[in-house]
């Protein structure tokens, strides 16, 4: 099948960046990019693609080229899956909050939903993906769902997870590791999962699309999620060992990282992981493990969620207990509140827990991010639901210039790794601060000699 128009539900930070390198490497491919939410869809559509709701680097020029010519950014759902051969779904798969499996499974309502809006306007076969991450075995309800049309309509389900990272999304869909499809095997799979691959084939190499059965590709996307954080978790638990011992994780990382087996990547010590899937995605399969009765995988699984919360905590205990155990009417500056450099998401963002407890023992939070809102703090906070709105806007102040943020601050604490903070002027920030002058790196960015020759007290993670 020659396709020549695709559609994605859900334009958010997979489904925005990954149609815009669609329609880039792929001209003669008409793609349609819907959601529900009009602000989103009028931001994408801003002229100034400064104001694009998603800040990724390269992402405005690849938008600038493609927009208008055969990328739309539409609110019109039912249009776009009328006329499209290829349908990604890519809306947002929480945690649920509420009811069986809550704070563990896979919210699957939006998914549902797609599923339902398709079946009842699909007038022509369609191929529908899966983008979004879901448990294993959801393409099962999802055909279910599209077989009672019976309109004679024909359905291929897909399963083609995404591995970008936020920050990286643009040099990562532009050279994935791997692009995975998961089909059926009977003849109609194969021929869906060969019209993807053709889409794939304009720009990635055949050697790095890899199809497979739909529960293989399901299952390998939380796989490959689990391992990762539970790299981050494992460094990080040696962290704390380090700190007893007198070792350096810093240097313990190099160490194994150089065995070719283990390798030098996801080894950074850090205040925890943050951001919208390592943790959803973990919670998500040890609730699947769960459910089949594996006990012991879902302990396994689960671990790593445990290091991470107290790795999270430690560090908030750490600044309380240096500050001579309290931290109340004190100003504590935060560089950063995203989950990691280079992006404007703040989900799980390890800030908004440490940013609790500090406010929990009343101090003041004083934030400087290069790229993250007021509001967007202030939300993150009231998220959690730990105290009434009014107060997380007494106790959280933000700076437009980090000196600012800095200045009579009792501490400075790290939370995301923006390289700007690195060229600081520290002399400026001591001079500025009250004494003793704390750094809590978070991130291990900042050079522990420098700093401790301007005269700061200066604490690293696992050091
Ligand atoms: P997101 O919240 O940024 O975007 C989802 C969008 O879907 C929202 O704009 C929402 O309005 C829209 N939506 C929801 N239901 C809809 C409906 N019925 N019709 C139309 N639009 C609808 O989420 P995201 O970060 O893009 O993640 C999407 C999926 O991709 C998740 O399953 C996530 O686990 C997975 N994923 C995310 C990343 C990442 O880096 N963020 C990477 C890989 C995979
Ligand atoms: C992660 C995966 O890397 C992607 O492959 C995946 O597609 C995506 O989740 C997803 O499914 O959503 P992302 O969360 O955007 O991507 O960013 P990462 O670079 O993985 O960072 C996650 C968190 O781990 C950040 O808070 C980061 O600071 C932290 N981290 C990362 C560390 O603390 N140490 C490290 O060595 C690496």
């Amino acid at each position: 099948m020659k396709i020549t128009k695709i559609c994605c539900i859900g334009a958010g930070y997979v489904g925005g960046p990954t149609m815009a390198v669609i329609a880039q490497k792929c001209p003669h491919i008409q793609v349609t990019v819907v959601d529900l939410n009009e602000e989103r869809i009028s931001a994408w559509n801003d002229e100034n693609t400064d104001n694009i709701p998603i800040y990724e680097p390269g992402l405005d020029t690849i938008v600038a080229e493609a927009r208008g010519r055969n990328l739309f950014f539409s609110t019109e759902v039912d249009k776009a899956i009328d006329e499209a051969q290829i349908i990604f779904i890519s809306v947002n798969t929480p945690t649920k909050t509420y009811g069986k499996g809550k704070g563990m499974a896979a919210d699957l309502k939006y998914i549902e939903l797609c599923a339902r809006q398709i079946a009842r306007v699909a007038k022509s076969n369609k191929i529908v993906v899966e983008k979004s991450t879901l448990p294993v075995r959801t393409a099962e309800a999802i055909k279910s769902i599209l077989d009672t049309t019976g309109n004679g309509v024909q359905f291929q389900i897909l399963s083609n997870p995404e591995f970008l990272a936020e920050g990286t999304a643009v040099q990562d869909l532009l050279s994935p590791d791997r692009i995975l499809i998961g089909g059926d095997t009977t003849e109609e799979g194969q021929k869906a999962i060969q019209a993807l691959v053709d889409v794939y084939s304009n720009w990635v190499s055949p050697e790095k699309i890899l199809t497979t059965n739909v529960w293989s590709s399901e299952l390998s996307k939380l796989t490959a999620n689990a391992f990762l954080a539970q790299r981050i978790s494992s460094i990080n638990a040696m962290s704390e060992l380090c700190e007893k011992t007198g070792a350096d994780v810093n240097e313990v990382a190099r160490a194994i990282g150089m065995d070719s087996r283990i390798g030098p990547k996801f080894l950074k010590a850090s205040v925890g992981f943050g951001g919208s899937c390592f943790q959803k995605d973990i919670l998500n399969l040890v609730y699947i493990a769960k459910s089949y009765g594996l006990n012991e995988v879902a302990d396994y699984w689960e671990q790593v969620i445990i290091m991470n919360d107290h790795q999270k905590r430690r560090f908030s205990n750490n600044i309380v207990q240096t500050l001579y155990n309290t931290v109340a009417d004190k100003k504590i500056a935060f560089l950063g509140w995203a989950f990691k450099k280079d992006t404007n998401d703040t989900r799980e963002s390890a800030a908004i827990y440490v940013a609790d407890d500090l406010i929990n023992e009343q101090a003041k939070i004083a934030v400087y991010d290069p790229k993250v809102s007021r509001k967007k703090m202030v939300n993150d906070l009231n998220y959690l639901e730990t105290r009434a709105a009014e107060e997380n806007e007494r106790s959280i102040f933000t700076f437009e210039n980090p000196y600012l943020s800095c200045e009579n601050a009792h501490a400075i604490a790290i939370l995301t790794e923006w390289d700007e903070f690195v060229n600081y002027d520290w002399q400026r920030i001591y001079d500025g601060m009250q004494k003793p002058a704390f750094v809590f790196d978070g991130r291990n960015i900042l050079n522990k000699e420098k700093l401790e020759a301007i005269g700061f007290v200066y604490q690293a993670i696992g050091s």
